[in-house]
C-alpha cells in the first residue's frame, strides 16, 4: 500500500510544479523523493510481474528496466538489434550484478517498421507467458523529416503510430493477464503544443522540437482515448513525462541545452521513476487515462490554447487505427493472433 502523502508534502509539490525549471530538473526529483509517501522503487512489488520496456539499451529506459528488475520483475527489453541487446545485458550483469540482471531478455524490434512491429508482439503472443505491462519509452527528436518504410514521417511513426500497433496487437495478452498497464513516456515539450491531428507528420513545416511536441501531446491524447475505450477490461493506461534528464538521446540531439542545463539534469534512474513506479506500484490512488510527472498526476495543459477541439481525440484514434491498419480489441480477431 502507497503512503498517503502529508499536508505538508502536497504543498512543497504544488510549489515546485508551479515553477518549470525546478519541477523538472533534478531539484524537483530530489526534493520530491524526501517526502513521506516515496518508496524506493525497489521495494515496489515486482515478484511475479512481467513487463516490457521499448527502448531498453539506452537512457531512460536501460535505467527502467534495472529499475524493474531490480524489484523482482521479469523484464523484456526491446533493442534495434542483436549487438545492441547483448550490449545491454552485458551492462546490466555489471552494473546490477548477476541475481537481477538475469531477469532481463531482450529481443528486436524496430519502430519505424510496422512490419517489426507485428513480428515481435507474434513472438510475446507464441511465449504463451503473462504481460503484465509495457512502458512506451523508445524515441527521438530527429534533426530532419524523413519517412519510414510505412510511408508515415518518423517522430509520429516512432513514438505515436506503432506504439498503437504494439498496443493493440498486444491487447489480448494484456486483458488475459490483468491487472495490466501500459505506461507511455512522453515530454514536457507537449505543454507547448495543442494536437492537431491533419498536422502530426508535420506535412510543411518540419523542425525538429515541433514534430516531437505533436508527437509527444499525440501521446497524451491517446493515452485517454485507450483508457476511455479499455479502462474497464482489467489494463490500466497512463501517461507520464520524466522531466529533463541527461541522457545519450539528450546529448546527440540537444547539446546546447546539455551545455546550459548539465548541472542541473536529472539522471536517467531519476527521469525513469515515476515509469518504473506506474508499472509496479499496487495502489496509484488516481484513475486511467492520467498525466504524471515525480508520481503525482498532473494537468494535462499549463495553458488554454493547447486544448484542442471536441472531436480531435477520437480523430486521433480513427487515425491511428487507419495507418496502423489495426481495430484494437481484447479478444483475438485474427487468423495471425492480433
Ligand atoms: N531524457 C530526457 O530528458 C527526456 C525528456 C522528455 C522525454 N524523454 C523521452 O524519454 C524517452 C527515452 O529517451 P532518452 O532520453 O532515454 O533517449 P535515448 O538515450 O536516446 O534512448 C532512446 C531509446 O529509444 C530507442 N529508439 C529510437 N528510435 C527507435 C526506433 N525507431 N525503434 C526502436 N527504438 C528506437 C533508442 O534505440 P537506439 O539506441 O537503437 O537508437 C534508445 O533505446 C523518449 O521517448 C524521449 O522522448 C526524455
Amino acid at each position: 500500500m502507497i503512503p498517503t502523502p502529508t499536508p505538508i508534502a502536497r504543498v512543497v509539490d504544488a510549489a515546485l510544479e508551479g515553477t518549470v525549471v525546478l519541477s523538472f530538473s533534478r531539484v524537483g526529483s530530489e526534493v520530491r523523493s524526501r517526502l513521506e509517501g516515496w518508496p524506493s522503487t525497489a521495494s515496489l512489488p515486482g515478484d511475479g510481474r512481467r513487463m516490457l520496456v521499448t527502448g531498453g539499451n539506452s537512457g531512460l529506459g536501460y535505467a527502467a528496466a534495472g529499475a524493474l528488475a531490480a524489484a523482482g520483475a521479469e523484464v523484456l527489453v526491446s533493442v534495434r538489434d542483436h549487438d545492441k541487446g547483448e550490449r545491454t545485458l552485458t551492462r546490466l550483469h555489471e552494473d546490477l550484478g548477476d541475481d537481477v540482471a538475469e531477469r532481463v531478455r531482450y529481443d528486436v524490434l524496430d519502430l519505424g517498421d510496422l512490419a517489426s512491429v507485428r513480428t515481435f508482439a507474434a513472438a510475446r503472443r507464441a511465449e504463451a507467458a503473462p504481460l503484465h505491462g509495457i512502458i512506451h519509452n523508445a524515441g527521438a527528436m530527429f534533426p530532419d523529416r524523413a519517412e519510414t518504410v510505412d510511408g508515415f514521417e518518423r517522430t509520429y511513426q516512432v513514438h505515436v503510430l506503432a506504439p498503437f500497433a504494439l498496443t493493440s496487437d498486444l491487447l489480448p495478452l494484456l486483458a488475459a493477464s490483468a491487472p495490466s498497464r501500459v505506461i507511455t513516456v512522453t515530454s514536457g515539450g507537449m505543454y507547448a503544443q495543442k494536437l492537431e491531428v491533419d498536422q502530426l507528420e508535420s506535412p510543411d513545416d518540419y523542425r525538429p522540437s515541433l514534430a516531437y511536441a505533436r508527437a509527444k501531446r499525440a501521446q497524451v491524447v491517446a493515452t485517454r482515448a485507450w483508457a476511455r475505450r479499455f479502462g474497464r477490461s482489467g489494463i490500466d493506461f497512463h501517461v507520464m513525462h520524466p522531466g529533463w534528464a541527461l541522457t545519450p538521446g539528450v546529448e546527440s540531439s540537444l547539446p546546447g541545452f546539455r551545455r546550459v542545463m548539465g548541472p542541473i539534469l536529472r539522471d536517467p534512474t531519476e527521469g525513469a521513476d515515476t515509469a518504473v513506479y506506474l508499472a509496479l506500484a499496487d495502489d496509484l490512488g488516481a484513475g486511467p487515462g492520467r498525466l504524471w510527472h515525480d508520481r503525482r498526476p498532473r494537468n494535462r495543459h499549463k495553458v488554454p490554447w493547447t486544448r484542442s477541439p471536441t472531436g480531435e481525440e477520437d480523430a486521433l484514434w480513427d487515425r491511428l487505427c487507419r495507418d496502423a491498419a489495426r481495430e484494437p480489441s481484447v479478444t483475438t480477431t485474427t487468423a495471425d493472433g492480433s
